[in-house]
């Protein structure tokens, strides 16, 4: 039996006995819905309310929770009472800790895997656009599609992570254009991205007071989707100087795709999207442009053309759905995107909806807040941008210093920094819920205490650092009697639960925020028991102290956050 399973089955046992104490007056699968987690210990690990019963029963809940208890076999909890209108039930501490410390010391890296479904699940994520430096926008999307990549491999599928680079669109026309105006080689060819911004702001400046330049861009633009060589040369060196830094900047954050296929992938797979919607009968003109209607979907309507001819990045998003659905036959398709492209997923599956696509019910856009600094909405065109890499090697800085005055002599200590640093802004990240926004302050971050990720990786190193400090092995099937244990084992035997609620609510920080709770819960637990004394449970204690390591290894794995063993 896998684990989650013999966790699951305590729960199911308060289901069973619950069963056969009232009848077949409320199904068990309605039972199990109906059983609480107590907010405080003394009331027990899980709770029935008998209130969903007094409407049937006509009796007084406390009467029947009273009823109940005289009723229900006991004998595989350690007790059962009744406490105003509830059942509580107080689980066999020590037949618990057993089963859950030798399942997890038996196979570290499999706890809490399960098989909630199979097959490809391409996950749009990053997608950064090229010329412009990635924002911390895409750093959302790069770092909750790598952890929703890990986490649903760990529930049975296979995700492959497309990294559908903006590397096609108007913004070429106005490159090229400030380009030839302000540019030069040199410069281009030294720092890329530094110069190519430089010029697409200095561009949107000029272009408020000379409209012209649009008008030149957009001509620019078209020549590039005739083929134009020259035109075509820019663009290529373009995209491969800028493909470059971001690489630097995945291999910073540890995270690498299965595709790098853009916009610009597309270019010769739209006609026959605009060939299918004209023989299908939804392409129709509206001021000079070709669209779809989608008034039935309470929608405006989808750009599919516009008046000059050029196509746009609806045409080629379908386009993609369309080549990943034949080329991966996918069971569902992610897209990592802002929320504020919220309208255009939805026009998206209504269009491939409208072309008789039943499969557009698996595409999810799974969308997420803003990253505000100082309270302000950060924007490329505006030059209000926070580079990336700048602020990764920041966090390693500020890393670097924290380790230096808490472990001055702590080998290997420049990995270290990086893992932490890195990890610090992985973690602030995901510990948000996916749509909230947040307001990015580095040194907030990068904290050792508080809800941070470094604070997690101390706790994890905290913990190793306890194994190493005796010769003494742990030993899971020793006996662990200890009652100041029990909120640790009960977080840790959490975790199956954590793991799939994270990928049904594709919420990461379900995973983050579950960190922080075993985390707080071992440091209390620390706190409060010496653990290394040398007594008949020592081994017990330690392999406690080694599942909460393995288990938060395992958790931050999932994020994309590294776990030094020492710190
Ligand atoms: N490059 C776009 C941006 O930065 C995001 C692309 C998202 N993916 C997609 N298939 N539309 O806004």
């Amino acid at each position: 039996m896998r684990i989650e399973e013999e966790i699951m089955d305590f729960k199911q046992q308060v289901v069973t006995a619950l069963h056969q104490a009232i009848g077949d007056t409320i199904p068990e699968a309605q039972l199990m819905q109906l059983i609480e987690t107590p907010k405080s210990a003394d009331l027990g690990d899980y709770a029935f309310p008998t209130f969903s019963l007094a409407k049937v029963l006509r009796q007084a809940p406390k009467q029947i929770a009273a009823d109940l208890v005289t009723k229900i076999d006991a004998s595989s909890f350690e007790q059962v009472q009744a406490v105003g209108g509830y059942v509580n039930f107080f689980l066999p501490k020590v037949a618990y800790a057993h089963e859950l410390l030798t399942t997890i010391a038996a196979d570290p890296a499999h706890y809490g895997d399960a098989t909630v479904g199979h097959g490809n699940v391409p996950i749009d994520m990053s997608s950064p656009n090229i010329a412009k430096p990635m924002s911390m926008g895409h750093l959302r999307s790069t770092v909750i599609g790598n952890a929703l990549a890990n986490i649903l491999t760990k529930v049975g599928y296979s995700p492959i992570k497309i990294n559908h680079l903006g590397d096609w669109g108007t913004q070429f026309g106005k490159l090229i254009v400030a380009y030839r105006k302000w540019g030069n080689e040199a410069d281009v060819r030294r720092d890329p991205i530094h110069y190519l911004v430089q010029y697409y702001v200095q561009f949107h400046e000029e272009a408020e007071k000379d409209p012209s330049l649009d008008e030149a861009a957009r001509a620019v633009f078209k020549q590039l989707e005739d083929g134009d060589e020259t035109v075509t040369a820019l663009w290529k060196w373009f995209r491969s100087a800028s493909l470059k830094e971001f690489n630097r900047i995945y291999a910073m954050l540890g995270i690498s795709f299965d595709s790098y296929n853009g916009e610009a992938f597309y270019n010769d797979k739209m006609d026959a999207v605009v060939a299918e919607l004209t023989d299908k009968h939804l392409l129709h003109e509206s001021q000079g442009a070709e669209i779809v209607d989608l008034s039935q979907y309470d929608l405006n309507p989808a750009l599919i053309k516009k008046s000059d001819g050029a196509t746009l990045y609806m045409t080629r998003d379908l386009a993609a759905a369309i080549y990943r659905h034949d080329h991966y036959d996918f069971v569902q398709s992610l897209y990592v995107v802002g929320n504020e492209q919220r309208e255009h997923f939805q026009q998206l599956k209504a269009v491939l909806k409208e072309m008789g696509h039943d499969w557009a019910d698996d595409i999810h856009h799974i969308p997420f807040g803003l990253i505000t600094s100082g309270g302000k909405k950060l924007s490329t065109r505006k030059g209000n941008i926070i580079l990336l890499e700048r602020v990764l090697n920041d966090a390693i800085d500020l890393a670097q210093q924290q380790i230096a005055d808490k472990h001055p002599d702590l080998p290997d200590a420049e990995t270290v920094a990086h893992q932490v640093g890195v990890g610090a802004v992985i973690f602030h990240d995901l510990k948000n819920e996916r749509l909230d926004s947040f307001d990015f302050n580095l040194e907030e971050v990068v904290r050792f205490e508080g809800e941070t990720g470094p604070y997690v990786q101390y706790t994890n190193a905290r913990a190793n650092s306890i194994l190493r400090k005796t010769t003494t092995a742990p030993a899971p099937e020793v006996a662990l009697t200890d009652p100041s244990a029990w909120g640790v084992l009960k977080a840790l035997g959490d975790y199956p639960d954590v793991v799939l609620r994270a990928a049904r609510e594709y919420e990461p920080s379900v995973i983050a925020k579950y960190t922080l709770r075993l985390a707080k819960a071992f440091n209390q637990y620390y706190a409060n028991t010496k653990v290394l004394v040398d007594d008949a449970e020592l081994p017990a204690r330690l392999a406690l102290v080694k599942a909460v390591s393995l288990v938060l290894e395992n958790a931050l794995s999932l994020l994309g956050v590294g776990a030094p063993e020492e710190m």
